[in-house]
């Protein structure tokens, strides 16, 4: 058939604009399939925002390889359950507030215990149970470093908690720096390229406070002293705060309840790659899905994904998962995490150890520590199991609880004769617990890949649950954003400003 040049072009731009409707209505179209990595607090809460952002019909799979909590676990010792890895939560961390709320969990507050704070040689803080001598104790030796700690931590604070607003409003950040930066602008991404240490001195504390205060903190919650970044120092001091809480039956039950509400398929196996996969459905129709490689008990398996998130860090042996065959190559991030020891004892506290006389009764059930090569723990802390059950009176005349130790290796037995007058059950769980910080510290990507993931890049600002928490809301909007191509909920200035007079 002949047709004339005109006809033709109008054809073949009929035929290039429908093409371009079909590449755009691909776009519209709802994801059918998405994967998620790790089914941590990070896994599982992405997989419940998932599941809110593109409704019913997607089907979301989560692979773990593991028990589901990773991080969160609980070790029995006796009959009862205690926290053995992420333990507790801050007050104002609604994320994790409203999970327990809409899951019907129950919050426990942990007793509040007698603190002191040892150097090796003796305590440099003590406290008591009488709140004016607590109050009398700080001022004379630390001024008011302490009420100066508590307004420092308060203005971090406040600026953190614009994430909640920003996310309400469905905000996402393509990126952990611009993330931080749309909570606290400069100053909080300056704070990445800073030690807590050096943080603090310029903002007039005393060494002698970072030394004895601040120092131990950093030790019990992170495993490492006052060289970690200043935005995790700042994090790791807000858990000081009052009001600390954990999930009745273990914080864990947040994950599996997570799961199960999010209609998600728990597919327990180990995800070994995800390579890139084009399709053509109909004739001038390409879509490029992800293919997942796994193994579980019964044997290998395939899957395609529109759309992945690794929920795990990806630093060697923790992922372990191969990005086959992308160009650019997706980058793994080799960066170490730091151990940490967990160890639970059931015994008696061997009071001579802390200086104190045999006879007399221990009056702490919490002992942080400084820096101090001869100390070979973090932190000894008297725990209560997640399922409350009402101390004997018994137990309690004879000194015998559970202790949980954190420490950087595994104690030998001499240690624990050392520590323990006596005891009777040892139990251990090692983890690679968090980042090792040092800063100037560089963010991991956010986006991998067009539609792949990685919602532990938040881990090297800090690492916690509600961390975890806030990416995987933030991984969510932004994999939503993305796909519907809605560029304006992406990485936006100003919003603090913008939101103020949003209702
Ligand atoms: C001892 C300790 C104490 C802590 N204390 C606190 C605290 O008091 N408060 C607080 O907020 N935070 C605390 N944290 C930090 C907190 O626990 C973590 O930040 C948080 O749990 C991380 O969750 P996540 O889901 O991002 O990662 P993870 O919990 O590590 O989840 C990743 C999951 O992915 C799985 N996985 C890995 N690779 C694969 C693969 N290839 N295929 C399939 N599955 C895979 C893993 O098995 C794991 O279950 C503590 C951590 C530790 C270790
Ligand atoms: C932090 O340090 C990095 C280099 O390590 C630099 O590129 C960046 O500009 C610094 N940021 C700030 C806010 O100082
Ligand atoms: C207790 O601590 C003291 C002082 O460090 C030590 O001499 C003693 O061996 C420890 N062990 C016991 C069981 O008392």
């Amino acid at each position: 058939m002949y047709l004339s040049a005109a006809v033709r072009s109008m054809l073949t731009g009929l035929i290039l604009c429908s093409l371009r409707v079909a590449a755009t209505q691909q776009l519209r179209h709802p994801p059918t399939r998405i994967a998620v990595v790790g089914a941590g607090i990070g896994g599982t809460s992405a997989a419940y925002f998932l599941r809110q952002k593109f409704g019913k019909d997607v089907h979301i799979d989560v692979f773990e390889k593991s028990d589901v909590g990773g991080r969160l676990a609980t070790i029995e010792m006796e009959g009862n359950q205690y926290e053995a890895g992420g333990a507790v939560i801050h007050p104002l961390n609604l994320h994790m507030k409203a999970f327990v709320k809409d899951l019907g969990l129950s919050p426990r507050t942990p007793s509040a215990d007698l603190l002191g704070i040892y150097n090796g040689d003796e305590f440099v803080f003590q406290e008591s149970e009488w709140f004016l001598i607590n109050i009398i104790k700080m001022l004379w030796n630390y001024g008011l470093n302490f009420i100066r700690m508590y307004m420092w931590v308060e203005e971090i604070l406040d600026k953190f908690m614009r994430i909640y607003r920003y996310q309400t409003f469905d905000y996402s950040f393509s990126t952990t720096e611009s993330l931080l930066h749309a909570m606290g602008g400069d100053d909080f991404i300056s704070k990445l390229n800073m030690t807590i240490d050096e943080a603090m001195q310029k903002s007039g504390f005393t060494q002698r406070f970072i030394d004895d205060i601040v120092v131990p903190a950093m030790r019990v919650n992170y495993g490492q002293g006052v060289k970690i970044n200043g935005f995790v120092g700042a994090v790791s001091l807000a858990g000081t705060d009052s009001g600390l809480w954990a999930v009745v039956g273990g914080n864990n039950l947040v994950c599996s309840g997570l799961l199960y509400s999010a209609k998600a398929q728990l597919i327990q196996g180990t995800v070994t790659s995800v390579q890139e996969k084009v399709r053509s459905t109909k004739p001038g129709n390409i879509v490029t899905l992800y293919e997942i490689s796994y193994i579980t008990d019964t044997g290998p398996g395939l899957d395609l994904y529109d759309i992945v998130v690794i929920a795990t860090p990806l630093n060697g042996n923790l992922g372990n998962i191969k990005f086959v065959g992308f160009d650019p190559p997706i980058k793994t991030f080799s960066r170490p995490y730091q151990q940490t020891v967990t160890t639970f004892v059931h015994g008696r506290i061997n009071a001579s150890f802390f200086g104190y006389s045999k006879s007399c009764q221990f009056p702490l059930s919490e002992i942080l520590t400084t820096e101090n090569p001869k100390l070979f723990i973090h932190s000894i802390s008297a725990v209560s199991p997640v399922n409350p059950v009402p101390e004997s009176d018994a137990s309690k005349a004879s000194g015998l609880r559970v202790w949980k130790i954190f420490s950087p290796e595994v104690l030998i037995d001499e240690q624990l004769h050392q520590l323990f007058e006596s005891y009777h059950a040892v139990k251990v769980r090692s983890w690679l617990a968090y980042p090792k910080y040092s800063p100037p510290e560089k963010m991991p990507p956010i986006k991998l890949h067009r539609a792949i993931y990685y919602l532990n890049s938040i881990e090297w600002a800090a690492s916690a649950m509600e961390m975890s928490a806030i990416s995987a809301k933030n991984v969510a909007l932004l994999s939503y954003h993305q796909w519907y191509r809605k560029d304006d909920h992406i990485d936006q200035e100003d919003l603090a400003e913008r939101l103020k007079t949003e209702l």
